[in-house]
């Protein structure tokens, strides 16, 4: 062979590996709403920035006639780009080749990169469109993918791990996106489940179609599975680029600055007026945290599950935090099961990859009732105080009203190693609520009284001036400071800057045992 015949046949191998499918399966995926595996890649990485691997990779499968189909790169394209000049690790897994499905080669070639990533301290993003393990490889497809799962695992905690499941994600196809530390879902084309809606028939009789089984709203609202839905695939990718934009390469590095014109001395008239004057009127978190964080930008995680708790990160004078807030305008912002998960998982990633968090409380306390306590809320509350106390990170407290009973130690008090915990005036910081606790001290006073209703209000108005307020805690140094709550945001990024360079360390131990 000539040189020029041997450049020749490099260049129609590069384009086969890169025709996928084929025309026809291109157009099927295409008709279905999808993008291809390439499509998405160009759109997720900085322009001209992916440097594919193992592209010529084939299956080495014979039954069921495998041997006559090997299609170049077996279902899935994998190597490393670049999002906003950041190095990061890739698979896009393609549906137009054996429906994606994984099998020895296929997996290799993701374990690849996922082991370049670890290396190299940078992330990895996986785009999920999949028919599962690949049946014609029986058992050697499983034991691929639980060398993913094993990966998976091990890097949980060293790089930052993200999951877009674009198309189908079925059986212990899934357990890959759920160990990874974010999961992106799009209306209409992806779906995750364990067993799809045919099994559930059979064996529970439900009638379910597979949207309402394991679409993007279903996982991103009810079972808390996705932390993001979107409508479309580019809006999709381009928040996991968003993303990224807050959280560093790896548990290493720190999050990356990103300078803002929003000045770090702004105070805020309108803070003066979030809180209304009765103190069992809602009203809306957000609009604190907006006011505080530079530009009003936050990038909300599981804004859909679990609303009684807002989490999510934005930014300090250009530093990436993580926010944990009570949001009052849902279920008066009570700690439950749910937002108690919502608000650990989403503290552990925080607290793995170096990124301060600051918490907005205003919690009336933990949600009573038969369901929660045989739910579990016990052990389910236990992982959002485990996972505040545990975590190294800077960690900032406003209490802007409510802290009562153990939910005050629970949202990052100062004995859980809160590092600067301060107060607006309208704080109640007390064990309890002034009714409850007036009806428990004051019970025999107020049943012996002529008017017991009138007796009660008192014991309350009595029970609120002396307990209802920030300087109990103040007074002990449990809080560092009552501010006025106009200076929120110079307070905290003065703190910040003033404990960002804080070493902390936990005991040395094999792992704790978060109570799962
Ligand atoms: C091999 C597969 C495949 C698979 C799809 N294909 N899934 N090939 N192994 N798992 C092939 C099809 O044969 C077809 O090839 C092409 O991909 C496109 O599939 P279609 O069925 O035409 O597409 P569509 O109608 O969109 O349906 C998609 C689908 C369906 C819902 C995913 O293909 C399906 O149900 N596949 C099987 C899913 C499954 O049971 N997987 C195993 C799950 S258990 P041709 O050549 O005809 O175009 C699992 C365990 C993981 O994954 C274990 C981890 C521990």
């Amino acid at each position: 062979m000539t040189l020029q015949e041997r450049l020749d046949q490099l260049h129609r191998l590069r384009a086969e590996s890169e025709a996928g499918g084929g025309p026809d399966r291109v157009r099927q995926q295409h008709t279905k709403g999808k993008l291809t595996a390439r499509e998405r890649l160009d759109l997720l990485l900085d322009p001209g920035s992916f440097v594919e691997l193992d592209r010529f990779v084939t299956h080495r499968s014979t039954d069921f006639d495998l041997a006559d189909k090997k299609v170049l790169g077996d279902g899935v394209v994998t190597g490393y780009g670049r999002i906003d000049g950041r190095l990061v690790y890739v698979f896009s897994q393609d549906f137009t080749v054996f429906g994606g499905s994984l099998a020895e080669a296929h997996a290799g070639k993701i374990c690849k990169i996922m082991d370049l990533a670890v290396r190299n301290g940078a992330p990895i993003v996986g785009l999920n469109d999949s028919g599962g393990a690949r049946i014609q490889e029986g058992v050697v497809s499983l034991g691929a993918y639980a060398d993913i799962f094993l990966r998976n695992t091990c890097t949980s905690g060293v790089v930052p791990q993200i999951s877009a499941v674009l198309g189908p994600c079925a059986g212990g196809a899934v357990y890959s996106p759920a160990i990874t530390d974010f999961v992106f879902m799009v209306r209409g084309i992806s779906y995750m489940f364990v067993t799809g809606p045919n099994v559930v028939k059979t064996v529970t009789h439900e009638d379910v179609t597979t949207e309402e089984l394991g679409g993007a709203d279903v996982h991103a609202s009810v079972s808390g599975v996705a932390h993001f839905a979107h409508d479309s695939e580019m809006e999709c990718l381009a928040e996991i680029r968003r993303l990224l934009s807050f959280v560093p390469s790896n548990n290493i590095d720190s999050p990356p600055l990103r300078p803002s014109d929003d000045p770090p001395d702004r105070r805020d008239e309108e803070l003066l007026t979030v809180v209304p004057d009765n103190p069992n009127k809602p009203y809306d978190m957000h609009e604190v945290i907006r006011r505080v964080v530079d530009d009003e930008d936050l990038l909300e995680v599981h804004r859909d599950y679990a609303p009684n708790i807002i989490v999510g990160f934005a930014r300090l004078a250009g530093q990436p935090i993580g926010v944990i807030a009570n949001q009052p305008a849902v279920l008066a912002g009570v700690l439950d099961i749910k937002s108690s998960q919502k608000g650990a998982r989403f503290i552990r990633f925080c607290d793995a990859f170096n990124i301060p968090l600051v918490t907005f409380e205003d919690v009336p306390g933990f949600l009573p009732g038969v369901d929660q306590e045989h739910g579990g809320i016990i052990k389910n509350g236990a992982k959002l105080l485990y996972a505040y106390a545990e975590a190294t990170v800077p960690k900032m407290t406003v209490i802007t009203r409510k802290a009562y009973g153990g939910a005050y130690d629970v949202m990052n008090s100062k004995h859980i190693r809160g590092d600067y915990n301060i107060a607006w005036p309208t704080a109640e910081i007390a064990v309890m609520g002034p009714k409850g606790a007036a009806e428990i001290l004051f019970k025999r006073d107020i049943a012996a009284a002529q008017d017991p209703q009138q007796r009660l209000d008192e014991h309350v108005d009595e029970y609120r001036e002396k307990f209802a307020n920030p300087y109990l805690a103040a007074a002990r140094g449990f809080l560092d400071d009552v501010i006025d709550p106009r200076e929120t945001r110079p307070r905290l990024i003065s703190a910040l800057q003033a404990i960002r360079t804080k070493r902390d360390t936990n005991p040395p131990k094999k792992h704790g045992n978060i109570p799962l």
